[in-house]
């Protein structure tokens, strides 16, 4: 068993050393901008979590998957930062703000293709499991974030569909980096999809989270906008739910969303009208409800994999920290 004091090294040493050194420049520097600014970086960490568990040292044949996780998802943010018209990612000027959207159109194709190939390092005896996966994953991706594309342009949605669009444009690579590491880790068929289902499950929980704090963080923690999703009448799980629950509120919340965003002004008038219905209507909390529900799920899963208690404690600890974060 690795301790978790070691992943975190490896961690930092990965994207430490993980040089994009190609030109031209004006095609790479972005790449270079977004990992190096660096996130959180759970997925990469969830992958090593996961082969650690069945592997005693770190070696490449992990670390390079584990970083194309990273570099995967930096480059759906480059994308999705242009479709959701967002300023500020990590805390500073997103790609397409800094540069333009055709640098962030290219900087990004050329990162899913480095994802790719830090992926084909994985060992040959899982190649193909191991790209399939990838592969599947990544049109999931695309598939969730069409779908939230055409939920702007909807009143509400149902909760079925909500959450099937965030399965689709997060929780699945959330999941696919767990199995990954145990894939490569040479865990089991079973295994392998109960990792998978405990990274699902809180890949739900990360997005909720997300919605969570689009409405209810603070901007110079969380380092994106607040108030974005409203603006762009994203179908967030508050949304949705407030939906469900407004009873006579329904003209009060379809009037609050319909307030035009022309002006900083309108955009702050509709974010705080929409927080209102959301304050009346105990939505935040219930969010957070649903989040706790859905960690609770995921180390369900967790117990299924009949783990030593050092290896289970490990799985909980990164479950704990993913939901209970504040950016
Ligand atoms: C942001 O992901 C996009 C979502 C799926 C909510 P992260 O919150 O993992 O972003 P970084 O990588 O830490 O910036
Ligand atoms: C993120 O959804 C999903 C992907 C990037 C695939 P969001 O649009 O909510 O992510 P943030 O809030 O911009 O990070
Ligand atoms: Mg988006
Ligand atoms: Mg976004
Ligand atoms: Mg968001």
């Amino acid at each position: 068993m690795i301790q978790e004091k070691h992943i975190e090294d490896a961690i930092r040493d990965l994207f430490g050393n993980l040089k994009f050194t190609a030109e031209p420049s004006g095609l790479y520097d972005p790449l270079r901008y977004m990992m190096e600014i660096g996130g959180k970086r759970i997925r990469p960490r969830l992958c090593l979590i996961a082969y650690s568990l069945f592997k005693d040292t770190l070696s490449e044949e992990i670390l390079s998957p584990a970083a194309a996780m990273e570099v995967f998802h930096s480059f759906t943010l480059i994308h999705d930062d242009i479709m959701d018209k967002a300023d500020v990612r990590r805390g500073v000027p997103t790609v397409y703000r800094k540069w333009d959207e055709n640098t962030a159109i290219l900087s990004g194709d050329v990162m899913s293709i480095e994802s790719y190939k830090l992926l084909a390092k994985a060992p040959a005896s899982v190649m193909k499991e191991a790209l399939d996966l990838f592969s599947t994953t990544a049109a999931q991706v695309c598939e969730g974030q069409q779908y939230d594309m055409d939920f702007e342009d909807m009143q509400s949605v149902p909760m079925e569909d909500y959450l099937k669009m965030i399965g689709l444009k997060t929780a699945v690579l959330i999941a696919c980096s767990a199995k990954m590491g145990a894939l490569i880790g040479g865990a089991s068929e079973r295994e392998c999809e109960l990792l998978y289902r405990y990274g699902y499950n809180l890949g739900l929980a990360f997005q909720i989270a997300d919605d969570w704090l689009d409405t209810y963080g603070d901007p110079a923690v969380f380092g994106k906008a607040i108030g974005g999703d409203i603006v762009n009448n994203k179908k967030t799980w508050l949304l949705t739910r407030a939906f469900e629950k407004a009873g006579d509120m329904r003209d009060e919340l379809m009037g609050a969303m319909s307030i035009p965003v022309l002006s900083e002004e309108h955009k702050a008038a509709k974010i705080e009208a929409v927080k209102g219905i959301y304050d009346v209507l105990n939505i935040g909390e219930e969010a957070k409800q649903e989040i706790t529900m859905l960690h609770g799920q995921a180390l369900g899963y967790v117990s299924e994999l009949g783990l030593a208690p050092g290896a289970e404690a490990v799985l909980k600890n990164y479950a704990t920290k993913l939901i209970g974060r504040n950016k």
